[in-house]
């Protein structure tokens, strides 16, 4: 605050500088421009081999494999008392570094190739790479060694200690101080826990439940939904416990007994099969993590992640519960006026409250999908973005025409500092949808930033993936305003993987903790709601000159923080629901989830016989434990964008600064230290409150009349 005035000179000055030089960078986004058919080279400074056969991917792995061994090997062969930084350390940290480029080169395919052979020769690659390196991870012998270079105690950068710290963990998180017989025990207990977690799985997917009605219960939906459900032989209609069924009926069906039926049939599904088996998966965890000597599987699973304990977690749902009341309460009372108004009075249930946000919605805050949908053309959105990132950020991309890609229609760009020219590293941009090609929109790092010894720098490549229509004749395919703000946000962890300038592979941008690596992308997103920045994407389709007005990009906005009181409480119930199961060995889940909802859902019961542990794979499986990262992250996005962008989007002071202090270090800091120094204070929940409330429909209670 105090200097902000210097700041903001200094701000006039690199940010029209930036614009004129980005003027000239404008045109470089042509989706049919014409490319030079030229010999393809080799991209300077990669180590990605891109376009290998099935063949040279298997002879690949193989190689990797052979190499990781030797130098795992000499690392375990020096005695004790001879260790060193470049006997021990670095010869672990340069295999890593170069290998990486290499291991993707093999796994990548399998997301890209058109040819079934070379997918599969990629799947099969990565299932042998992963387990060669799970056993690395187990060698006693190479533990032992770092371990007596720790003891020595010798002085080390903060990043190097990092480093170690890393290489020590994963060892220790993989058991390698346990002796034989408890080692096998934690074997046995890891391959129980996935095959339960494959049943718990295997039973949603199976379950067939279906549930018929006739049309007059199911009033309120869609012609078009109709249409497309299946019919018995007395003309009833069948309806799923799919999504694509649930979803639309909690959302338009004018009916309540059959919204609640609904409901109540999908809150029961693999009722007492799958809690069963989530009741023994939190008991397997728990001894999981009670062998490696952590108090509970919740504290195991929260330890390398910027929350770093489990009470950390829940005093941070508990902050924001607490914190969301009277934004809750506030959009309950519209809804439960809604009711009446439709139903007269009969009482409000959790299976009204989808049914009753959208005709909210419908109500108030309309907005013309079909105009706004029409107004993103690919081409000026990827130019947009691209201006905004430079800009921001201070960067200049380059398209390179004449490099090996796996797909002609795959483009490569440089990006380089746009003072000093320095070359920060390269994306792949893998556009359009394909056969055989991954279906949604993704970031892979394909190489990471990083030193070798002899002071040669690796840059880091990034590669994204996206499903973007393509041209039709003359017209430019539209994306539609979800499809921008995903692409943005994807950019995000683009710009995180190129700007990081960390020493060690290990520690490069996305390799990071995931409750601290989704902040850059959901802070670009804030970008798409905001009329001075969503212009620069926007032309109506024809007529290209009508850009997005601010009357939509306000109603976008509302739309997004709708009812976020009552829908982030519910995220909040499933993530303390996720911490408490996994903080203790036995938990009475039933009761659990009895007792909790009303307290966290201002009072509405849960659905009665429905429960949420039986149904609900997030908690099962993959995010055990970390269910609350998401929230986490949009949270303190929120908080670096409103104190630092909001208001003065192109504010290339602040994003220089993030450039500098939370991309570069990438992995090599403590998070909240990253976050904290950014801020000049200990990141907030208040801003998140606040922009959800300030965007709310419950906080004008003149709506209701
Ligand atoms: C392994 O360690 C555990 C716990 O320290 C001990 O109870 C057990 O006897 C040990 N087993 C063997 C075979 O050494
Ligand atoms: C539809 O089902 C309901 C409940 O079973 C019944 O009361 C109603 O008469 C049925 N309507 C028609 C048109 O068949
Ligand atoms: C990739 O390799 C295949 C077979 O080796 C070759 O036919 C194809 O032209 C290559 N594709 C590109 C884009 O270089
Ligand atoms: C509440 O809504 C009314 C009507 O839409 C509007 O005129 C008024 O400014 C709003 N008040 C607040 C505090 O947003
Ligand atoms: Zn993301």
């Amino acid at each position: 605050m105090t200097n902000g005035k210097r700041q903001n000179k200094l701000l006039v000055y690199s940010g029209a500088a930036a614009i004129a030089a980005v003027a000239f960078n404008v045109a470089i986004f042509f989706i049919n421009a014409h490319r030079r058919r030229k010999e393809r080279k080799e991209l300077p400074g990669s180590n990605v081999r891109v376009n290998l056969s099935a063949k040279e991917i298997n002879a690949l792995a193989d190689e990797i494999i052979a190499e990781s061994k030797k130098i795992h090997d000499l690392v375990a062969s020096v005695p004790p008392e001879k260790v060193t930084y470049a006997n021990a350390i670095l010869p672990l940290a340069e295999l890593e570094a170069k290998q990486f480029p290499l291991i993707q080169s093999c796994i990548f395919p399998k997301m890209i190739s058109i040819s079934d052979d070379v997918r599969g020769a990629s799947v099969e690659a990565e299932k042998k790479i992963d387990s060669h390196f799970l056993m690395c991870r187990k060698r006693e012998d190479v533990y032992r060694v770092v371990k007596a270079f720790v003891d020595k105690g010798e002085w080390l950068n903060l990043e190097t200690k990092c480093f170690i710290e890393c290489l020590i963990r994963d060892f220790q998180r993989n058991g390698v101080f346990l002796n034989l017989s408890q080692k096998k025990t934690l074997e046995n207990l890891k391959s129980q826990i996935d095959s339960q977690s494959l049943q718990y799985i295997k039973n949603l997917n199976e379950d067939c439940t279906f549930l018929l009605f006739n049309e007059s219960e199911l009033s309120g939906m869609p012609l078009e939904f109709i249409k497309s459900l299946e019919k018995t032989e007395k003309g009833k209609l069948k309806v799923s416990l799919r999504s694509n069924h649930v979803s639309p009926i909690l959302e338009y069906c004018k009916v309540g007994d059959t919204r609640k039926l609904v409901s109540l049939k999908h809150g029961q599904r693999c009722g007492n099969d799958n809690l069963l088996i989530l009741e023994n998966l939190v008991q397997l965890r728990h001894q999981y993590a009670q062998l490696l000597g952590y108090a509970s599987y919740a504290d195991y699973a929260i330890e390398p992640r910027m929350a770093k304990s489990s009470a950390k977690v829940l005093e941070f749902l508990d902050e924001l519960s607490h914190n969301l009341i009277d934004l809750a309460k506030g959009e309950f009372e519209i809804l439960k006026a809604l009711k009446q108004k439709e139903e007269g009075d009969s009482p409000f249930g959790i299976e009204d409250t989808l049914y009753y946000m959208k005709r909210a919605e419908e109500q108030y805050l309309d907005a013309d999908f079909d105009v706004i949908n029409q107004m993103f053309p690919v081409n000026l959105v990827v130019n947009g973005i691209f201006r905004t990132l430079q800009d921001l950020f201070g960067l200049k991309f380059d398209e390179i025409d004449d490099v090996e890609v796996w797909h002609d229609s795959v483009r490569i760009f440089s990006v380089s500092d746009f003072s000093c020219n320095e070359l920060l590293g390269y994306f792949y941009f893998d556009m359009f949808p394909r056969e055989g090609k991954y279906t949604h929109t993704c970031v892979l790092a394909l190489q990471n930033g990083c030193s070798f010894s002899n002071a040669i720098r690796q840059v880091p490549i990034a590669l994204l993936l996206s499903q973007l229509p393509k041209q039709i004749h003359d017209n430019s395919g539209l994306l539609k305003f979800s499809e921008v703000v995903s692409l943005f946000h994807e950019f995000g962890h683009v710009i995180h993987q190129l700007c990081n300038r960390v020493s060690f592979s290990r520690l490069s941008g996305l390799r990071i903790e995931s409750d601290f690596f989704e902040i850059p992308g959901l802070m670009l997103e804030n970008w798409c709601y905001e009329s001075s920045s969503l212009r620069l994407l926007s032309g109506f389709n024809q007529e290209n000159a009508k850009p997005i007005t601010s009357e939509m990009c306000r109603v976008l906005k509302k739309r997004r923080d709708s009812f976020s009181g009552l829908k982030l409480k519910q995220e909040i119930f499933l993530s303390v629901i996720d911490q408490m199961i996994h903080s203790s060995e036995n938990v009475d889940i039933v009761d659990l989830v009895k007792h909790l909802h009303p307290k966290v859902m201002l009072g509405i019961p849960i659905l009665e016989g429905t429960n949420p542990a039986s149904c609900y794979p997030r908690l099962a499986v993959g995010h055990e434990a970390s269910c609350y990262a998401y929230l986490w992250s949009e949270v303190f996005s929120a908080d670096i964008f409103s104190s630092k962008f909001q208001g003065d989007l192109m504010n290339q002071y602040a994003g220089l600064q993030f450039r500098n202090k939370v991309f570069a270090p990438g992995g090599g800091k403590d998070p909240l230290e990253i976050l904290t120094e950014y801020l000049g204070r200990e990141p907030s929940i208040h801003a998140y409150i606040k922009m959800k409330t300030t965007n709310s429909l419950g906080y004008n209670q003149s709506l209701l009349k």
